[in-house]
């Protein structure tokens, strides 16, 4: 077959299209290649320089070895992701990974198994300009090739990889700037906001917000994107409550088309995209180059914590959980934000002084009290306060550092005001999330929705945040050697175990940290906002170029989506 008929043939049979991408000749990339000033290269995994029979080792196996479960090393890679499942073929089997618990040993990469790209994109434009998506989305179109923005990689679901894909890597667009009287074009009112490039991570503009004396409000690992999928999925933190989710402090987008026009989208204009970009999630609108964001002056912020060593104790946990869930809604009131495992809390609070605090986290540091006295193993208590978000970011992310480097299904739940509405309906709750833990004992509680922050209806998450107090997540773990029929089991457990709250909650889920497999996920994420969003995504997509999974308006049957189980 000639690359021409191979072309046509891809037009007409889009299924089989994959295929006539081997045929695509290396001259098309090498016109790539110099459209985007020679910043094309090569997809590779992160542990091929491990590889024993690679005569080549251009990279440094030990030091890979030893970073192996280090978010910071796979953010920085191009071929590597936080969740490592994303750079696998799961329904081939195709894949180049260590073994998480032992790093070390090489019998992953030893023949007869092979390092093969799996999802990985074997081609990546290192993005500068808005030209390289431009000529990404003329080149995608023209030759049927799928497209990928990725970020950091920190997706949950696969949306930063694909197999056979041409990946925009934003990662280097690292510019922040702040303004104090910032005016999105065309608007007239002026508020304090940072500009972040695409690039730009947590802890990179933390950093940047301390040294400006402002509060950025951000989520709680340092290397998630702050401009890219976080922002435009929703982007939550332990600050939401009293200052809002991440899309409710959008000003203003520069975002690329489909159509390859550079577009602003804020309040005064394109405001169907600035709708869209404020929930509708990343990866399916265009490519966003720059986003700015609200600058709050700096807050002290309050800080209780309490906790236990055992965390397979459950009558603590029990006990625990009932303190947090018969004082929620009054917490959430006062300011309250923060997060929970099953043996110890954090809250966090920017609005009340230290002895309103003590006040108000009474019903908590009693119950520590109480831990402490009876000798309960490792009881603490810890009443403290932290100048700034980024003080305390530093003291929270040294401690807990999310999981990385293992291969996971993530399950998750927004838990409504209702559930905590009444003595019976705390236990309910508790009960449910007990019994979620049986299968999935990593069960995270995080208090983290803008429970009273009114919004501006102008943001296309889900209403169900606002009437939400907790978001819960879950997950369930598998290794390099597992099956097909091992990982479909892995993402059963995981969604049958947190059915324990969809049985008692409405559809309602956060779509960056969600089920890849979540029932009726138009409704759990944007819940009244999906048809709107659907005409935003076919009035600027209708060729389908940026589709991701379980996104607005995507096609479940293109090729693109043929590694997931
Ligand atoms: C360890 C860990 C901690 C987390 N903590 C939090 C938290 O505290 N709060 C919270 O809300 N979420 C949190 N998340 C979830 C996080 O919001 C999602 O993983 C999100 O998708 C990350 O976005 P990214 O741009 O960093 O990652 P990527 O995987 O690179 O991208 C994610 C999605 O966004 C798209 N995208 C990225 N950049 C752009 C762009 N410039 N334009 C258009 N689309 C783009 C990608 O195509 C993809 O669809 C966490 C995730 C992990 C793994
Ligand atoms: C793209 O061009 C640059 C500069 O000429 C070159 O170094 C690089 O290897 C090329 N990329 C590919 C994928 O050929
Ligand atoms: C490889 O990394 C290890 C650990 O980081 C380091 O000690 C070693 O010097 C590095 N080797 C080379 C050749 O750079
Ligand atoms: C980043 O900032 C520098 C210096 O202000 C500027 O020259 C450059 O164009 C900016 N890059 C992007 C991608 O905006
Ligand atoms: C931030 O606040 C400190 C202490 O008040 C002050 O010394 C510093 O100049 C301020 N920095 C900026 C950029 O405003
Ligand atoms: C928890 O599990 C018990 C025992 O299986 C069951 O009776 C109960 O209904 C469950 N409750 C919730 C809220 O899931
Ligand atoms: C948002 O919509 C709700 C419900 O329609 C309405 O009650 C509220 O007043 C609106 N808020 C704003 C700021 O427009
Ligand atoms: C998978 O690999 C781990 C160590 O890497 C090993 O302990 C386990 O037995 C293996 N499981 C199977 C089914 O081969
Ligand atoms: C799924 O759950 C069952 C029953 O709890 C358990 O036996 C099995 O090991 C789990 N499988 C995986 C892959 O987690």
């Amino acid at each position: 077959m000639s690359r021409q008929q191979a072309l046509l043939f891809c037009l007409l049979a889009p299924f089989t299209c994959a295929f006539t991408q081997a045929l695509l000749h290396n001259s098309e990339y090498a016109a790539l290649n110099s459209s985007v000033g020679g910043r094309l290269f090569k997809g590779t995994p992160l542990v091929l320089p491990c590889v024993p029979s690679k005569d080549i080792r251009t990279g440094n196996c030990t030091q890979i070895q030893a970073e192996y479960l280090d978010e910071g090393l796979r953010t920085n890679t191009p071929g590597a992701y936080v969740v490592p499942q994303w750079e696998t073929c799961q329904a081939t089997g195709a894949q180049c990974l260590l073994d998480y618990t032992d790093p070390l040993n090489l019998a992953p990469l030893t023949p007869p198994r092979e390092c093969l790209l799996g999802s990985i994109p074997p081609y990546f434009i290192d993005v500068q300009s808005e030209e390289d998506a431009r000529v990404a989305f003329e080149f995608s179109k023209r030759f049927q090739v799928p497209l990928v923005i990725k970020n950091t990689g920190h997706d949950y679901k696969g949306r930063s990889s694909a197999p056979h894909s041409l990946a925009l890597w934003t990662h280097n667009l690292k510019n922040i700037s702040y303004d104090s009287n910032f005016v999105p074009e065309g608007c007239s009112i002026a508020s304090a906001g940072v500009t972040l490039g695409a690039g730009v991570q947590w802890q990179d503009a933390y950093a940047f917000a301390e040294s400006h004396n402002i509060t950025l409000v951000g989520g709680s690992d340092k290397t998630v994107g702050a401009a890219g999928g976080w922002l435009q999925g929703g982007g939550h933190s332990m600050l939401s409550n009293t200052m809002g989710l991440g899309v409710d402090r959008a000003l203003q987008f520069k975002v690329v088309t489909p159509d390859g026009q550079y577009r602003v989208a804020n309040a005064c204009q394109n405001q169907d995209l600035f709708f869209a970009l404020r929930g509708g999630g990343g990866g399916t609108f265009g490519v966003v180059m720059e986003s700015t964001v609200l600058a709050s002056p700096q807050v002290s912020l309050q800080v209780v914590m309490v906790g236990f060593a055992s965390t397979t104790d459950t009558a603590l946990t029990r006990q625990l959980w009932s303190t947090m869930t018969s004082n929620a809604l009054q917490w959430a009131e006062e300011g309250w934000g923060g997060v929970a495992v099953a043996n110890v809390a954090i809250y966090i609070n920017p609005i009340l002084d230290s002895a309103g605090a003590a006040k108000s986290m009474s019903p908590l540091i009693e119950f520590g009290k109480q831990l402490q006295s009876g000798q309960v193993e490792g009881a603490q208590v810890i009443s403290t306060s932290f100048e700034s978000w980024g003080t305390f970011f530093d003291w929270f992310a040294a401690e807990n550092v999310a999981i990385t480097g293992v291969s996971l299904a993530l399950v998750s739940r927004l838990i409504p005001k209702a559930s905590f509405a009444t003595p019976e309906s705390q236990a309910e709750l508790v009960e449910g999330l007990l019994n979620t833990t049986i299968a999935t004992p990593r069960l995270i509680i995080l208090m983290t929705t803008p429970a009273s922050y009114p919004g501006d209806n102008t943001t296309s998450v889900t209403e169900a945040w606002r009437s939400s107090l907790y978001h819960v997540t879950a997950v369930s773990l598998w290794n390099w050697n597992a099956t097909k029929e091992d990982k479909k089991e892995a993402y059963a457990n995981a969604s049958a175990s947190i059915d324990n709250l969809r049985r008692i909650t409405p559809d309602a889920a956060y779509q960056n940290e969600a089920d890849v497999y979540e029932p009726n996920h138009e409704v759990s994420f944007w819940g009244s906002n999906y048809q709107r969003l659907l005409e935003i995504k076919n009035k600027y997509d209708p060729s389908h170029l940026l589709d991701c999974w379980n996104c607005v308006g995507w096609k479940p049957s293109a090729p693109q989506f043929s590694c997931y189980l």
